[in-house]
């Protein structure tokens, strides 16, 4: 039996007994970096302790409690926690505990920490879940520190945590680590890679007085560092009124932080740069970004713990060792939720390339975190795409396109293939022509005549033929057509759309020549307003008409706050006095039924099978507009964009002509009538989704009928080409330990926030123009988790009257761990201290919800009731709508 291992003694083969903590000490005491020296009471002591009887059937017991009942779980854990700190510790532990101490001096004071052993639980930290003791001195005290770690495994918050989670209590195992206290001058957290961002080239440090635990407790906001490049690139001086240093009693003391001291850097520049070089060595010996605490003492930077940075977004999977760069299709799509495998493989299907032979060399679409991306690089290498980078950005991405200049700087860096560029040149060149016929047509009625044909008779077409087929046949002929699906949209159906987009890239530049760039901006948004026989524009209104028609009702709008997905039709038919509305609902159902948000989903359900999902839409439009607000904005619309017409024809017409004023005049027509079009390529994905959807769970019915799953929905835990072998009955892998792995994994990447554009080498480009800054009015704080959420405010001074409902945003001073039940809850979390590392910004990032720190008086500025936006990305707070008591 080992019941200790000193800091030599441990490597990677010793996480069963060490625990993660000291494994990663042990590590890093043995790659050669300052690390105070130290040992670690092994599991195997602990084990020896819940050996006992009585304890252990307690321990086994406490995997039958309910999460949510916390009064049972406090009574049981109060009880094992009193055991574990009353039990006499066994004598050959003391005996090994007392050497080891004895050994590297017993007149030192000690820091006792746990180490938990969760192994296979690499996504999840376990922030502050168990007990630290520091400034410990005298062996005596040194044993009973140790109890207490061991304790506190069985903390309520640990065990609550547990048995959400659905970990068995008795598998967990803590270890202890007892390590010399250094009486750091300076502490603080480092990340080598932006857990907000993901941004693997970031490093971010906090950094404030005394003790780490200021920090991680939120007692105080640290600076702020981001170094990139061996630059600092950002740097928040914080007011650090307060530390935590060692008491010459023993343990640890609060004080206060002299007045000249507190807003003084903490760390020099150079100081700085030293600590980020010391941390990227720390992530080579590691081999992935390192979340570290530090501590500055007698000159040197010592290092206290090194783990791997938790919820990063995964890097998407490149097919060689080039660099490449890619752009998430779902910010081009607005829909960045993750996606289940059979939405993917749609997507992973459509090899809109393959046509031209490119798909064996490159790859151009591929997948991370549950999202797809687009190698972006092989496109830059098209002159006529790079020199257009940014109308192109502009018209898929709005916003990304500030980020288009860095790229067409950058293109020469990313990986190409000469080969792609010629087929994809040679496959684009008819599009471009097409396109470019369509802008000298003289009937511009009839090219939109022309595309609404196409539209609506390649749907038929799609339609028909595919319904002729049946059972798997059916499904195999979808595969068909999702292959082929961009290519066509693509060679076929793009021409529309872009004749809009083109016409207005050509307006633009003949405004740029009459006007300032303010005035063409201004003028081509005026340009853009009520664009008729718009798909969007049009089922929105009919939204709108029906918020009008429910405005003055109170029968709607209990309706509408009641009823379920479920009741939907019943509460519907029941309603006594809206005739109108029933009427609309049941036509707008009929028409936008296979819509829905997140529609380019496969998995998702329509608006026809989850009807009181349109329901917000219509509550939200009542609540910010008035009756007929719609309509009068779009006429206001026709107008304003008919005057911004006149009015760019005629400084053209001064400008430069009469013959640039009539092409201009042309173009605008040409913008005018198209502009529609924007949506109908994806208006067509979407319905032939619907009919993918609905043959893939008839046969899913097959399938549950068969036995071979339980749930219809299950099916879309599968690819498309799984699909088919199920079907087939030659899918040889187990298919519900499958389904159960990418059901957590799904659950796990729902959580993250994808990065609209990332290198292969794990580098988040974003704006560097400013031109997305923070909006007037806002509240300022701090990053710590990305995502942006409404919803309403809850402020909670005490944990103790805490009374947060279900989605409503948790604003508060500061958290600690047995707050985190509550971030299963909110939808967003908004603190007033700041810093990386404090609890609420770890558990924020966890849980997956935006969070705003350092936000100066929030809980005075926010009021419950409140509707607020968090930006977490970028740390502020908005607030939208005071709270007024409903009339
Ligand atoms: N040997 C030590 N000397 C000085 N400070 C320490 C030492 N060990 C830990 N600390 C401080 O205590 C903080 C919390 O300790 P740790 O064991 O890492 O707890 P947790 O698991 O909650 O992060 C650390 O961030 C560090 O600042
Ligand atoms: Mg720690």
């Amino acid at each position: 039996m080992k019941y200790i291992l000193y800091f030599n003694e441990i490597n990677k083969e010793k996480q069963s007994l060490a625990g993660g903590k000291g494994v990663n000490l042990g590590e890093l005491f043995n790659n050669k970096f300052i690390v105070p020296e130290g040992f670690c009471v092994t599991t195997e002591a602990y084990d020896l302790l819940v050996e006992n009887e009585a304890l252990k059937e307690m321990i086994e017991n406490l995997n039958t409690l309910d999460y949510k009942n916390t009064e049972l779980i406090t009574e049981a854990g109060k009880n094992i926690r009193n055991i574990i700190t009353e039990a006499e510790v066994s004598e050959a532990v003391k005996i090994a505990v007392y050497g080891a101490w004895n050994n590297l001096g017993a007149n030192y004071s000690y820091a006792v920490r746990s180490s938990g052993t969760a192994e296979d639980l690499k996504e999840i930290s376990f922030a502050g879940q168990q007990d630290t003791f520091l400034n410990i001195r005298g062996y005596e005290n040194i044993v009973e520190a140790v109890q207490k770690c061991w304790a506190s495994l069985f903390s309520d918050r640990a065990i609550i945590y547990r048995n959400k989670n659905g970990f068995d209590n008795t598998k967990v195992k803590l270890a202890v680590i007892v390590q010399k206290m250094i009486g750091s001058e300076y502490s603080g957290i480092m990340f080598t890679a932006d857990p907000i961002s993901g941004n693997r080239k970031i490093t971010d440090i906090d950094a404030g007085y005394g003790l780490g635990e200021a920090l991680v407790s939120g007692l105080i906001t640290p600076d702020f560092y981001q170094i990139y490049n061996s630059k600092i690139i950002n740097k928040k001086i914080a007011r650090k009124e307060k530390g935590i240093f060692p008491d010459n009693e023993g343990g640890v003391i609060e004080v206060e932080i002299v007045e000249e001291y507190m807003e003084k850097q903490v760390l020099s520049d150079e100081q700085i740069l030293k600590l980020t070089a010391a941390g990227l060595k720390i992530q080579e010996t590691f081999g992935c970004p390192q979340d570290i605490e530090w501590g500055f003492y007698q000159g040197k930077f010592h290092i206290l713990q090194s783990r791997p940075v938790t919820s990063l977004f995964p890097i998407p999977k490149s097919h060689d060792n080039q660099k490449h760069i890619f752009y998430s299709f779902g910010h081009i799509q607005r829909m960045t939720e993750a996606m289940k495998p059979l939405a993917l493989s749609v997507f992973e299907t459509t090899r809109i390339f393959d046509k031209f032979g490119a798909a064996d060399s490159v790859s151009i679409q591929t997948e991370a975190g549950g999202r797809i991306y687009i190698d972006l690089g092989y496109f830059l290498h098209i002159p006529k795409i790079r020199e257009n980078i940014s109308d192109i950005i502009q018209y898929a991405d709005v916003d990304g396109a500030n980020i288009a200049e860095e790229l067409a700087e950058r293109e020469s860096e990313f990986a190409s293939d000469e080969e792609f560029t010629k087929k994809a040149e040679k496959f684009l060149a008819p599009v471009f022509w097409k396109t470019g016929l369509n802008l000298h047509v003289w009937n511009v009625k009839r090219l939109r005549a022309r595309g609404e044909k196409f539209f609506r008779n390649e749907a038929l077409k799609w339609e028909n033929d595919i319904n002729s087929y049946k059972g798997i046949e059916k499904i195999k002929r979808i595969r068909w057509y999702i292959g082929g699906m961009f290519n066509f949209l693509f060679s076929k159906a793009v021409e529309f759309p872009a004749s809009a987009v083109i016409s207005q890239v050509k307006i633009k530049k003949m405004c740029m020549e009459c006007f300032s760039t303010e005035e063409t901006e201004e003028l081509l948004t005026q340009l853009n307003m009520s664009v008729e026989n718009d798909i969007a524009g049009d089922m929105m209104m009919e939204i709108y008409d029906m918020a009008d028609m429910a405005r003055g009702s109170k029968e709607l709008k209990e309706f509408m706050k009641n009823t379920t997905n479920e009741t939907f039709w019943n509460d519907l038919e029941n309603l006594k006095t809206n005739l109108e509305f029933t009427l609309e609902m049941k036509k707008f159902i009929a028409k936008y039924g296979i819509r829905c948000a997140g529609e380019i989903d496969i998995s998702v359900k329509r608006w026809k099978e989850a009807p009181a999902e349109i329901l917000p839409l219509i509550m939200d439009y009542i609540r910010i507009s008035s009756m007929n607000e719609h309509r009068e904005k779009f006429k206001k619309g026709l107008q304003t964009a008919k005057e911004a017409e006149d009015k760019i024809v005629s400084g053209i017409k001064g400008k430069l002509g009469n013959s640039k004023a009539r092409k201009a005049a042309k173009f605008i027509k040409i913008y005018r009538t198209m502009a529609g079009f924007r949506k109908s390529p994806k208006y067509f994905m979407v319905k032939f989704l619907d009919i993918a959807r609905t043959a893939v769970l008839d046969e899913a019915d097959v399938l549950v009928e068969a036995g071979v799953i339980n749930n219809r929905e299950d099916i879309f835990y599968f690819s498309f080409d799984e699909v088919i072998e199920i079907l087939e009955g030659v899918y040889n892998k187990d298919i519900n330990k499958i389904l159960e792995k990418r059901k957590r994994d799904f659950e796990f990447y729902k959580k993250m926030t994808p990065p609209r554009i990332m290198t292969s080498d794990g580098e988040i480009l974003t704006d560097k123009t400013g031109n997305n800054s923070t909006p007037e009015g806002a509240l300022i704080g701090m990053a710590a988790s990305a995502g942006v959420k409404e919803g309403t405010a809850n402020v909670i001074l005490e944990l103790s009257d805490a009374d947060l409902k279900e989605g409503e945003i948790l604003v508060t001073s500061c958290t600690d761990p047995a707050w985190t039940p509550l971030f299963t809850k909110a939808s967003a979390v908004v603190t007033e201290t700041g810093g990386m590392m404090m609890h609420s910004s770890v558990t924020a990032r966890e849980c997956g919800i935006p969070a705003a720190a350092g936000v100066k008086d929030a809980v005075k500025k926010i009021k419950t009731g409140d509707r607020i936006r968090v930006n977490g990305t970028e740390g502020y707070v908005e607030i939208l709508e005071a709270y007024k008591e409903e009339i």
